[in-house]
């Protein structure tokens, strides 16, 4: 990620595109409220807010799901922070749901990791830390719960260092933690910030100080804690890398804030620091050319699709990142896929708890496009040329089921139902070579129960999901000749899935492995791009 390109209209250059990534619990929706709550998109914290733990149990998922109009305002918010916009893109918070997570980062330009500062790095941190490595992402770190007993700075420090690999530049410093935290010294414009535990929706105070010998400092900090914050950043300074915006931007070093979520402290530096040192629309990627935000011509690609939010009308959004230009309501654009004009004429933008129409947005903005199906993931919107964008992927299935619909009659119903789901990304459908039926494949156990529930609710079809004797799935690729040769010897491995594109079931990698042997033409995938 490079910071010597022309420069971009003033109106994309101050777009700031982020997810927040975290292992649950962890505070991110805490974090996305305080959020929301300085970019005054939110009048007092608590509204955007779902319990953390008890949306996570089943029942309040499916229910959340089933109340598409909450979980949707959620999954792209825009508001205004000083000169900055931002837009926030929500992540899943269940890891039944990466691919979900996956796409979204990349519509992203940039993360904030939410670690707990009692916990470290948590197996959900790694995982999708990996991903925004997959793409380079720069990433702010923000270590929270600094109001309760955590670990040493240093400890936290190394162990990012250590487990992902990447240099730790502290941009704050914890002065005292649990209940001695008094609040962090910010490093990059040396003052001192005061946690204000009465309030905790205010922003900490701040004192601007002249380096770490400034008595001012002992005005506000017990002696004790004094000695052990000026040994420890006489160490820091000694051992740990400088904060280095070049490194942060090509994804090596990530900047890390100390702070408490739920107290508002911290926050706000975090997001000084993002609109600060973050990341502008950068350009992205198709398979014809690499596309510059400042480019005039609007072009974007969607990334997610949410359906039947609400069930009545069957309608769809698909979420668009502008990759270039200035979007105008009522714009007609070209569907690539399906080489066809779309006026766009009711786009709307996502405010936390309310959607509104939008009547501009640049390059690096979040658009819903509210469809009847044309949309899917994937597809690109241009002023007219062929774009193909990269970079999304799609990935083989971890479990396989079979799926029938209580009423044999309705039989057609179910696969209508199917498709919709597959092209909504919410599962991968199916249909085997010989035989009936579908079988359905997901990344997580529970992505089967909330199909069910939603095909149940949204299409009035009750439905069994059964064991499927797959257990894989691998995109077949290859030559036309060699896909119609393995096709013949293997009718009962072959389906097709959503696009039409043969797919090779199995249960044992043996047959895998005897594929690639015995067809020395075709690569058996586990990804596949979406485009
Ligand atoms: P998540 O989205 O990453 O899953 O985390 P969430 O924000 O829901 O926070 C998880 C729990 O951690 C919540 O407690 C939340 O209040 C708490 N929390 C968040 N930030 C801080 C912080 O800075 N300090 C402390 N001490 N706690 C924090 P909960 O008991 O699950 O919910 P609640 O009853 O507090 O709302």
């Amino acid at each position: 990620m490079l910071d010597n390109r022309p420069t971009l209209p003033p109106e994309i250059a101050r777009r700031r595109t982020f997810a927040i990534i975290s292992h649950p619990d962890a505070g991110k929706t805490t974090l996305t409220e305080k959020f929301l709550l300085f970019g005054g998109a939110i009048q007092m914290a608590g509204q955007v807010r779902a319990k953390g733990e008890a949306r996570r149990t089943r029942s309040d998922f499916m229910k959340m799901e089933q109340d598409r109009g909450i979980s949707v305002s959620a999954s792209a918010m825009s508001f205004e922070f000083g000169p900055y916009r931002f837009n926030l893109v929500d992540t899943p918070g269940h890891s039944d749901f990466s691919e979900d997570t996956y796409r979204t980062l990349t519509a992203v330009d940039a993360a904030i990791m939410v670690i707990d500062g009692a916990k470290g790095v948590e197996s959900q941190t790694r995982k999708l830390f990996e991903v925004c490595r997959l793409r380079d992402l720069p990433i702010l770190t923000f270590c929270n719960k600094m109001d309760r007993e955590s670990r040493d700075v240093f400890e936290i420090i190394d162990e990012i260092q250590e487990n992902l690999a990447i240099d730790v530049a502290p941009a704050s410093w914890p002065i005292g933690m649990g209940r001695d935290f008094v609040g962090a010294y910010d490093l990059l414009h040396d003052r001192l910030e005061i946690m204000d535990r009465a309030d905790r929706n205010k922003v900490a105070e701040s004192i601007k100080i002249t380096g770490l010998d400034d008595p001012r400092l002992a005005d506000h900090i017990p002696a004790d804690l004094l000695t052990k914050f000026r040994e420890e950043i006489e160490m820091a300074r000694e051992l740990l890398p400088r904060f280095d915006r070049q490194a942060f931007l090509e994804g090596h070093m990530t900047p890390i804030w100390f702070g408490s979520a739920i107290n508002s402290f911290g926050v706000k530096e975090l997001m000084d620091g993002m609109g600060e040192y973050g990341p502008e629309p950068q350009p992205q990627t198709a398979k014809e050319r690499q596309l510059d935000a400042g480019e005039t011509k609007v072009a974007g690609f969607v990334f997610k699709v949410q359906a039947n939010m609400d069930p009545k009308h069957r309608d769809r959004v698909a979420f668009v990142r502008l990759a270039s230009g200035h979007f105008e309501r009522g714009m007609k654009l070209l569907h690539v896929r399906s080489k066809k004009q779309m006026a766009v004429s009711n786009p709307v933008l996502f405010l936390a708890a309310d959607r509104e129409l939008a009547e501009e947005a640049w390059a690096g903005d979040i658009i819903g496009i509210p469809n009847h199906g044309q949309l899917r993931i994937g597809d690109a919107l241009t002023e007219g040329e062929a774009l193909h964008f990269t970079g999304i992927p799609s990935f083989a299935p971890e479990l396989l089921q079979g799926v029938r619909a209580g009423d044999p009659m309705k039989a057609k119903h179910l696969e209508k139902a199917l498709m919709q789901f597959a092209e909504e990304g919410a599962a991968k459908v199916f249909k085997p070579m010989i035989g009936s039926g579908f079988i359905v494949g997901v990344v997580g156990a529970l992505q089967f129960e909330v199909l069910a529930s939603r095909i149940e609710q949204e299409y009035s079809l009750p439905v069994r999901f059964e064991p499927s004797q797959f257990s894989s799935a691998r995109w077949v690729q290859g030559p036309k000749t060699a896909v119609e040769k393995l096709v013949n010897v293997n009718k009962g491995h072959i389906a097709t899935d959503s696009d039409g594109d043969t797919v090779f079931l199995t249960r044992l990698q043996w047959d895998i492995d005897r594929v690639v042997r015995d067809h020395p033409d075709i690569r058996l995938t586990a990804t596949k791009e979406m485009m």
